[in-house]
């Protein structure tokens, strides 16, 4: 047969296995179009995207606003490098600063960029204004954090597979248990050249592990006493995904620095953004950070538009009504399905544990039937599967994907 002309999914799937380096294991699907909270494999089949794409996608695929700003800004202005001003950057700076209540912003492009920028601004802040003695400066993380695939948050994980055979790795980290308060204060009483720590409100790879209620006020209150900065990471739970427009905000607790990313692009390019106030912000002089295109106007016309709809469609609360739907759903699936073993998540961010069955099968079985069942989630760990819609999803549409996650996992039970 002509692979070529054939063009069928495997096709795509050889190719990448041949000329693709072997860092993922993806599902068998390939996708060529989405809109809303649906995509289209090349075979034409539909499927309820339930990944969001690690939650980069919440306003939906192809919001037609956001590609409208997309398209308009690409045909005129996308890069300039920071060597010159470009006349979308500061209207961009005001908006996201009025929107999150910050002095400053310091936009980058991914995830992972957002958390290096934070460190380095902590340790910057550390020796300027904490005044610990040169390169002593400590950050702390918690076990289970996950924040990229860099030198620097490899160097902070405890999860073999991202850090085994990597070294050697960035000094000045430490780890401890994530929801143990009294950890975190043994911790700050323990080394006084701490600048930061640095955490997710809810744990998101780890398998979306949510803290007990008063963890972030609990956090705040030892960080201002021991004069650390708290360093929220809301590249996956920030801009409405957990029902909040922030996880922070669950607990009115507003972080020194905060991380964004993911969703501040609508899923179109890599926008991320590190918002703190001046006294931190300002221990950065020019030429000491900074990246080609981080702060680029096509950038900044997208994330204007992706922030805008968040609040213009109400993305945080219809998160929080139709989460309360798909768990209550999760958990009368757990009753009679002895392959769930918990429930868990806020808003639209959930998951469900599975328990290994039949020879050896696990979570990531359950996601290859799902997806024969017209439904796309990952497995994470082995054994949990997240499921993260596009905060767009209806009522109906909930239900109906609960529905096929239901009859997929009764068949396998
Ligand atoms: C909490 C958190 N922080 C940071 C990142 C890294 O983002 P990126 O993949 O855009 O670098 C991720 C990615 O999954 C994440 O979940």
């Amino acid at each position: 047969m002509n692979k070529i002309a054939e063009k069928t999914s495997n096709y795509y799937i050889e190719l990448e296995e041949e000329f693709g380096a072997h860092n993922y294991h993806p599902l068998p699907v390939v996708i060529e179009k989405g809109e809303g909270i649906f995509v289209w494999d090349v075979e034409g089949k539909k499927y309820y995207d339930f990944l969001s794409a690690y939650s980069a996608v919440n306003q939906g695929h192809c919001h037609p606003k956001i590609i409208n700003a997309l398209i308009k800004q690409a045909s005129k202005l996308t890069l300039t490098s920071r060597a010159f001003h470009n006349n979308l950057l500061g209207e961009y700076e005001k908006y996201i600063c009025e929107y999150f209540g910050f002095d400053k912003v310091l936009p980058m492009n991914t995830g992972v960029e957002g958390g290096e920028t934070a460190i380095k601004l902590a340790r910057r802040w550390a020796y300027d204004v904490k005044k610990v003695a040169e390169n002593q400066a400590h950050v702390l993380f918690v076990e289970g954090n996950f924040w990229g695939r860099t030198m620097a948050a490899i160097s902070s994980s405890n999860d073999p597979s991202s850090y085994d055979r990597f070294g050697p790795f960035m000094p000045g980290f430490s780890l401890i248990p994530y929801n143990d308060l009294e950890a975190l204060e043994n911790a700050f009483k323990a080394n006084p050249n701490i600048a930061a720590f640095m955490f997710e409100p809810i744990q998101g790879e780890a398998g979306v592990v949510v803290p007990a209620d008063g963890y972030l006020a609990g956090v705040r209150a030892l960080c201002t006493q021991y004069n650390v900065l708290m360093i929220a990471d809301e590249v996956q739970t920030g801009l409405c995904r957990t029902g909040k427009m922030l996880a922070c905000d669950y607990e009115n607790v507003k972080p020194d620095i905060l991380i964004l990313g993911k969703a501040l692009s609508g899923g179109t390019i890599p926008v991320s953004a590190v918002l703190a106030s001046n006294e931190v912000m300002l221990t950065i002089k020019p030429g000491e950070h900074g990246s080609t295109y981080g702060g680029n106007p096509l950038a900044c016309a997208v994330a204007l538009e992706a922030l805008k709809v968040l609040k213009e469609e109400n993305l945080a609360e219809n998160a929080t009504k139709m989460g309360e739907i798909f768990r209550t759903k999760m958990l009368q699936l757990q009753e009679k399905s002895p392959l769930v073993t918990a429930v868990r998540g806020k808003g639209l961010l959930n998951a469900i544990v599975i328990k290994p069955f039949g020879n050896g099968k696990t979570a990531y079985d359950v996601c290859k039937k799902l997806k024969e069942n017209g439904l796309l989630a990952k497995q994470t760990h082995g054994d949990i599967i997240r499921f993260a819609p596009p905060l767009v999803i209806t009522e109906q549409q909930v239900n109906e994907a609960c529905d096929i996650i239901t009859q997929t996992v009764l068949n396998l039970s």
